[in-house]
């Protein structure tokens, strides 16, 4: 027998790792996808773009005749990282902010002063399309050289209906050029702009009547989020926006219970949202709620410590109470800007006290569930989508054990090299 032609044979695993997210992709209540562990000397051939074989190097060395071959090098393969929450859609940074915080004030005090989510607002409006296809271009390059390679991204920094799409049509034109699959989220309710501060229910006609149903069109996104908050959203104006999307077939994420327990979560659950995000004010009967309801709990672990807040989300509690769980970055310029989940994943395990395989389910086949991606993404098994991850670290427990250094030496995309030993190679 001949050996058939692939793209890529990765070969030199320590161990290859991949978890079974049970039936129909989703976790039954209160499991831990199971890890399933390959010996070293595990290969996996890849051609047009998806997962061929897993198998013992030999074997597959036989059957397979690849046009390049990849050496892992001892480092232990998982899937690609899948990131269920970011905000990538934003220019410049917002250090000096970072400044005052360290300086003592919090997160309000610091948007009342003008910085917060409207500085950002500002600056992405004035930014031309180009400068912004650049900087969301390198925020997605610095996701993908720590492993992400496939992510939800909100817009939310625009903030007229102008602005909104331009973000999401940006995003797009980026994600594809870099291959990069990208879960497109309307976050137009992300706050009520300043121009509209003293009507916020003109600026909400504005979304339902034009933001939502041009962002559903064509695909420009697939899901609507808002900010369930004090100084954000109320409950009321939320469920408005949230029905209208949902009517229009978006799907539904939200940002609920971050500082206050709004009831965002329950608002969620009663949507049939696929996830509620942030949790750290969340009371322990809505963590009942939502742990027996289908939508996720967003668990965004390095946003408390970036905020330099006390509380964290009760994962345990609503791990332990069977809730669906994934771990994201949250990724922004004001509340968490970094775009690593190894260093999300760190402090899911040290705040949060999830397991190495809790933290890594939670970045890979059940943030992919949240998506609606499950068995194609976030996980190693033939057919699925061959976005792979090699890291240097000699085994699972070193995954967020290791912290302020990035673990990722090789990155494969959509079955192409994407990162090698550390350097991007697009
Ligand atoms: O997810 N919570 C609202 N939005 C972001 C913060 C955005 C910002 O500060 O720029 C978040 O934490
Ligand atoms: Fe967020």
């Amino acid at each position: 027998m001949f050996p058939a032609p692939c793209d890529l044979l990765l070969t030199g695993a320590g161990a290859v790792l991949t978890q079974d997210p049970g039936p129909g992709g989703l976790p039954r209540a209160a499991e831990i996808p199971k890890l399933s562990e390959l010996p070293a000397g595990t290969a996996v051939a890849v051609a047009e773009g998806r997962i061929q074989a897993l198998g013992p190097e030999e074997e597959l060395a036989r059957r397979w005749a690849p046009r390049r071959r990849l050496d892992a090098r001892g480092g232990f393969v998982v899937p690609g990282f899948v990131d269920a929450h970011t905000h990538p859609v934003f220019c410049g940074d917002r250090s000096e902010e970072f400044e005052w915080r360290c300086q003592g004030l919090d997160y309000l005090e610091i948007a009342r002063r003008g910085g917060g989510i409207l500085a950002s607002v500002e600056r992405l409006r004035r930014a031309s399309d180009e400068e912004l296809h650049g900087e969301v271009r390198r925020h997605l390059l610095r996701m993908l050289r720590h492993g992400t390679t496939s992510c939800e991204a909100k817009s939310g920094y625009g903030l007229t209906v102008r602005d909104e799409l331009r973000s999401l049509r940006i995003l797009r034109a980026a994600a594809a050029e870099l291959g990069m699959e990208v879960s497109p989220t309307f976050l137009g309710a992300h706050l009520v702009p300043a121009e509209h501060r003293d009507h916020p229910d003109r600026y909400l006609d504005l979304l339902c009547e034009e933001g939502l149903p041009a962002a559903a069109e064509d695909g420009l996104a697939r899901s609507a989020d808002v900010f369930l908050e004090e100084h954000a959203f109320d409950l009321g104006r939320g469920r408005r926006y949230l029905e209208r999307a949902r009517e229009l077939g978006l799907r539904l994420r939200v940002h609920a219970e971050q500082f206050a327990p709004l009831g965002g979560a329950r608002l969620a659950v009663e949507l049939g949202a696929d996830c509620a995000d942030h949790l750290e004010a969340l009371s322990e009967e809505d963590a009942g709620l939502l742990a027996a309801s289908p939508t996720f709990a967003g668990l965004l672990p390095a946003v408390p410590h970036f905020l330099r807040q006390e509380a964290d989300a009760p994962a345990r509690l609503l791990l332990d109470a069977g809730a669906r769980w994934f771990v994201a970055t949250d990724f922004n310029p004001g509340s968490c800007y970094t775009p690593s989940l190894p260093e999300a994943i760190h402090f899911a395990r040290l705040r949060l006290g999830l397991s190495v395989r809790e933290a890594l389910a939670g970045a890979t086949c059940l943030a992919a569930a949240s998506l609606g991606w499950e068995g194609r993404k976030g996980v190693l098994r033939p057919g699925a989508d061959a976005d792979l991850v090699v890291l240097d670290l000699p085994r699972v427990e070193g995954l967020g054990y290791a912290f302020g250094e990035n673990p990722v030496r090789h990155v494969v995309l959509g079955g192409r090299v994407a990162v090698e030993d550390g350097c991007l190679a697009l």
